[in-house]
């Protein structure tokens, strides 16, 4: 062969490598979805994608119906947006369809952590114990306590002066608050004798939480193009610093000097130290179980509160319950009186509150739910029929446009409706229906599967601990009765709960 026609077949060689690697070579086979590569070699359709998740998703539904294949940054993603057959992704075992082999790249991008062997069973065995049943009992009463230091500090010195209205955005308000009392109901309070006083420790709380708050905004902003792996180089030092400035202030060494620390958080420590996990990993594992319980719980008490607000009939079935409860116990809120105290068990008494976070949730939390794709598979689907699945591609659900906005499933789904997840004798609704077959997964803020959101329980306490106090504490109302609900901030499609494009202002102020 002579030297040119070698160096022409090399040349072949390595373009049709370049393009396999590419993904320009991949056919749809026989049984596959329909393939969708997109117009961008290697990238796909990420930045459509990107842009905005769901619109993209309906567009790709329109054209190829409830389960297509698309290119997404080098990845084959089959997204199947029929709920009726999402059993079949969330139930496959984990021998096919892996949640931790997608897990642990983005936990090293975005936290700098690198998971253990069986960090998922960890994190799982550590919430099962202590984010619910009597673990959650404990935890209710700690949240309780930091909501009444930060929201009602106050009161015992409460002058005319403090009654006057104040005025916030209601996003900030609610996000700041409820992020503060829950980091602080599970990473621990400032120490009685390391502050001098209980009153100047809780101060020392209270400043404390409220820098570190202030901080999590920054690095929650940049958290979508993080993920992405897109920041700027500027944006990149700037999370480069706030990385390390949450592994130092949520160091184990830190939050050891605290008490009251909840078992979640020292369970979690413990047992990675037991396992030889690095000292500065453990750090960073701690600013990952921070992002994962504090990120989405405030802008889900901003939802609430503000549907509640701009409903007046729903703010009034739930003030109702609040009272009922409140009554039921023998508590009032009275000016000079002890605070309320608000326990798990009448957190469990409250269906309506139920049913309007539930509503709530499901018009503004949207995960994309991926797993990877460890062997050849096929796909069940509702209809009877199988799609082929290959090894080393990703398969996702985005229940949010498949299900909680489905028309058919949750008529009117852009509309607030807080009795949606309630019967009529004031149980909890669980019959949905499409196509005259129940749906099993009918809303899905906290995922399903193995990898199911394990702080659930204790997050709808949170909320409904926020809404209890707001409703028996404050007056409050909107700075301008009219103002339209905001627009959910797009780029935000499948981190979990979703933020607005802007904030509401509001004022509020103490009723007593
Ligand atoms: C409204 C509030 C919350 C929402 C909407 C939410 C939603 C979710 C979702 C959708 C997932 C699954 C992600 C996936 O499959 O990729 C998840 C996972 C997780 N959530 Fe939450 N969450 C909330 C609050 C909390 C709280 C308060 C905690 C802890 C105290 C928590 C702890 C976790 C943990 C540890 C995981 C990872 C589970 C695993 O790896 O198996 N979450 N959350």
């Amino acid at each position: 062969m002579s030297f040119l026609l070698q160096i022409l077949l090399a040349l072949f060689i390595s373009l049709l490598g370049g393009l396999y690697v590419l993904g320009a070579l991949r056919r749809r086979r026989p049984g596959e979805p329909p393939l969708d590569k997109g117009p961008i070699p290697w990238l796909g359709h990420v930045l459509e994608f990107r842009r905005d998740t769901a619109k993209f998703l309906e567009r790709m539904k329109k054209k190829h119906g409830d389960i297509f294949t698309v290119q997404l940054g080098g990845f084959y993603f089959t997204f199947l947006m029929d709920p009726l057959s999402f059993g079949s992704v969330v139930k496959e075992a984990r021998a096919k369809l892996d949640f931790n082999e997608f897990a642990k790249h983005l936990v090293k991008r975005v936290f700098g952590y690198h998971p253990i062997e069986d960090d998922h069973k960890l994190i799982q065995a550590a919430s099962n114990k202590h984010l619910m049943g009597d673990g959650l009992v404990l935890l209710t009463q700690s949240m309780m306590n930091n909501l009444q230091n930060l929201m009602l500090h106050s009161i015992g010195s409460v002058s005319d002066g403090d009654r006057l209205w104040q005025e916030d955005g209601l996003f900030a308000y609610c996000y700041n608050i409820v992020f503060r009392a829950g980091y602080l109901a599970l990473f621990g309070n400032e120490l009685d004798k390391t502050s001098g006083s209980v009153e100047k420790a809780r101060e020392v709380d209270r400043k404390e939480s409220d820098e570190l708050f202030r901080e999590f905004r920054k690095y929650d902003q940049l958290f979508p193009k993080l993920a992405y792996g897109v920041l700027g180089p500027f944006e990149k030092m700037e999370a480069e610093r706030l990385k390390r400035l949450f592994w130092d202030v949520l160091s184990v060494e830190k939050v050891a000097t605290k008490e009251n620390i909840s078992d979640w958080v020292s369970e979690s420590q413990q047992v990675r130290d037991e396992r030889g996990v690095h000292k500065s990993m453990q750090d960073r594992h701690m600013f990952l179980l921070l992002w994962a319980s504090q990120g989405n719980t405030g802008p889900a008490s901003f939802w609430l509160l503000l549907f509640l607000i701009k409903n007046p009939d729903a703010m009034q079935a739930v003030k109702k319950e609040v009272d009922e409860v409140l009554h039921e116990t023998g508590q009032e809120v009275k000016r000079d009186g002890p605070p309320i105290n608000l326990t798990r068990d009448m957190l469990l008494k409250t269906p309506v509150l139920d049913s309007a976070v539930e509503e709530s949730l499901r018009l503004t939390a949207a995960p994309v739910l991926t797993r990877a794709v460890i062997q050849d598979m096929s796909l069940k689907m509702d209809n009877g029929r199988e799609y082929k699945i290959r090894e080393g591609d990703r398969v996702s659900l985005f229940p949010y446009t498949a299900v909680q906005m489905d028309p058919e499933i949750h008529p009117d789904p852009h509309t607030f409706k807080y009795d949606r997840f309630l019967t009529s004798d004031v149980g909890k609704k669980t019959e949905f229906y499409k196509g005259g077959k129940k749906v099993k997964y009918y809303t899905m803020p906290w995922g399903a599967g193995v990898s199911m959101c394990p702080g659930r329980f204790f997050a709808v306490n949170e909320l409904k601990q926020f809404v209890f106090l707001m409703l028996t504490y404050f007056d409050f109302e909107l700075k301008n009765p009219d103002e339209e609900i905001p627009d959910i901030d797009v780029r935000r499609w499948g981190f979990g709960t979703m933020q607005p494009t802007r904030d509401v202002p509001f004022k509020y102020r103490l009723r007593f």
